[in-house]
């Protein structure tokens, strides 16, 4: 990633967590080895809020993150963070009335658009805590090693590596399957309908991936009949 600076690089806009490969790339050195050659940073954070222990680490010049993913919030509802230097740059795309605010209060008030979910959001956050955030992220953890464990005794499945605190897992699927996002497509509805099972399927030329997560909804028997069912919908393929 750093070998990709040149002399003109002013920001860099990164993704904290990948959704397809589920690995942090926006980590605490990353950012700080960016910091010391001057580039700002971007840092999107959708799956953050409620997986990471610490989703601000490193410190972002701008982060933006999704209560909706992790943090059982209504689809909808985001927070984003400003570094004190940039906070006075940060205008709303739509003028209304607190303009003259500046940041935070001009982008949180929009005049009438819906603020349902933003107003409900800290009740998925209320449930996050009163569970106890620690142990469902480690539940989360656990549930999805044990799915990856699963899937990867299948033939052609090749688990990719992991940050072992994330409830999201990636493998690599046979080379011939998930070539386009149009097979990847097909492949996950397909999944859904037959076996019950939700999982993300990727495409890449190279063959595709399949990236599982763990929710506190989610039980150890359902990752064994993605298992068992798959073992028969991938062969002959
Ligand atoms: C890194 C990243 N950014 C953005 C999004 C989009 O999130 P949404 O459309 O729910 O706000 C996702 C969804 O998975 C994501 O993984």
């Amino acid at each position: 990633m750093l070998g990709a600076l040149t002399p003109r690089t002013t920001v860099a806009v990164l993704d904290q967590i990948s959704s397809p490969t589920a690995r942090i790339i926006a980590g605490p050195r990353l950012l700080a080895a960016l910091r010391e050659r001057g580039v700002r940073t971007v840092v999107d954070g959708a799956h953050a809020p409620g997986m990471l222990a610490r989703p601000l680490a490193g410190e972002p010049d701008f982060w933006f993150g999704n209560l909706h993913k992790w943090g059982y919030a209504p689809p909808g509802s985001a927070v984003l963070a400003v570094a004190a230097p940039y906070r006075a740059e940060v205008s709303a795309p739509v003028p209304s009335w607190e303009d003259a605010h500046g940041f935070p209060r001009a982008v949180e008030y929009r005049a009438t658009v819906d603020y349902t979910a933003l107003l409900a959001a800290p009740e998925g956050l209320d449930l996050l805590a009163s569970l106890g955030a620690a142990k469902v992220r480690r539940h989360n953890a656990e549930l999805v090693a044990y799915g990856t464990e699963l899937l990867a005794g299948l033939p052609g499945l090749t688990p990719m590596p992991y940050d072992p605190e994330l409830a999201m897992r990636s493998l690599r699927l046979p080379d011939r399957l998930a070539r386009t996002q149009d097979e990847a497509a097909a492949l996950r509805e397909e999944i859904a309908a037959r076996l019950g099972c939700r999982v993300l399927v990727w495409g890449w030329p190279t063959g595709g991936g399949l990236r599982l997560c763990g929710q506190i909804y989610n039980r150890a028997e359902e990752y064994e009949r993605l298992a068992a069912g798959l073992k028969g919908l991938l062969d002959g393929r």
